[in-house]
């Protein structure tokens, strides 16, 4: 049986193997490797923050998700496609690693953040 998610150090788990599947995927992966020049040392403890905050109040993320991916898709054009693949990726590592409330509540806050952040980027009028 699966373990639920219960702390930081499951968080940094989750996020690390869903950016190994991220860099190599056929359609999204160019975002992460030959479009942007992230630095990775600065970028990985920011999605921890952002993710620990969701799941367990820790106020530690006060970043602003819809700017930087507004900006990111004038760069580099996001499509719907590329969010429901963002999604898949998501959902098939919390699925493999995990189950339990937490593992369906991150799931959750992914899904309605994707389309909260979706409608905004591509349909910025509706
Ligand atoms: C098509 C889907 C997506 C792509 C291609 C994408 C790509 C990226 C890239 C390239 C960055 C780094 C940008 C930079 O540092 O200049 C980034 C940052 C980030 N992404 Fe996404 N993203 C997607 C969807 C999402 C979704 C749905 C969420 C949340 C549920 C999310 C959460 C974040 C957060 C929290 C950051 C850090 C923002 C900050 O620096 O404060 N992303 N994303």
């Amino acid at each position: 049986m699966k373990k639920d998610i219960k702390n930081r150090a499951d968080i940094e788990m989750l996020i690390n193997s869903f950016y190994d599947r991220v860099k190599t995927n056929a359609q999204i992966g160019h975002f992460f490797t030959t479009d942007k020049h992230i630095d990775w040392s600065a970028h990985l403890p920011v999605m921890y923050n952002f993710w620990e905050n969701i799941l367990f109040y820790t106020g530690q993320y006060n970043g602003n998700p819809m700017a930087v991916h507004k900006q990111l898709h004038q760069e580099f054009p996001l499509s719907k496609e590329d969010f429901a693949e963002w999604l898949r990726l998501f959902k098939q590592t919390t699925d493999e690693l995990f189950e339990g409330e937490n593992a369906d509540l991150i799931q959750q806050r992914a899904q309605s953040i994707a389309l909260v952040m979706e409608g905004k980027i591509i349909s910025p009028h509706f």
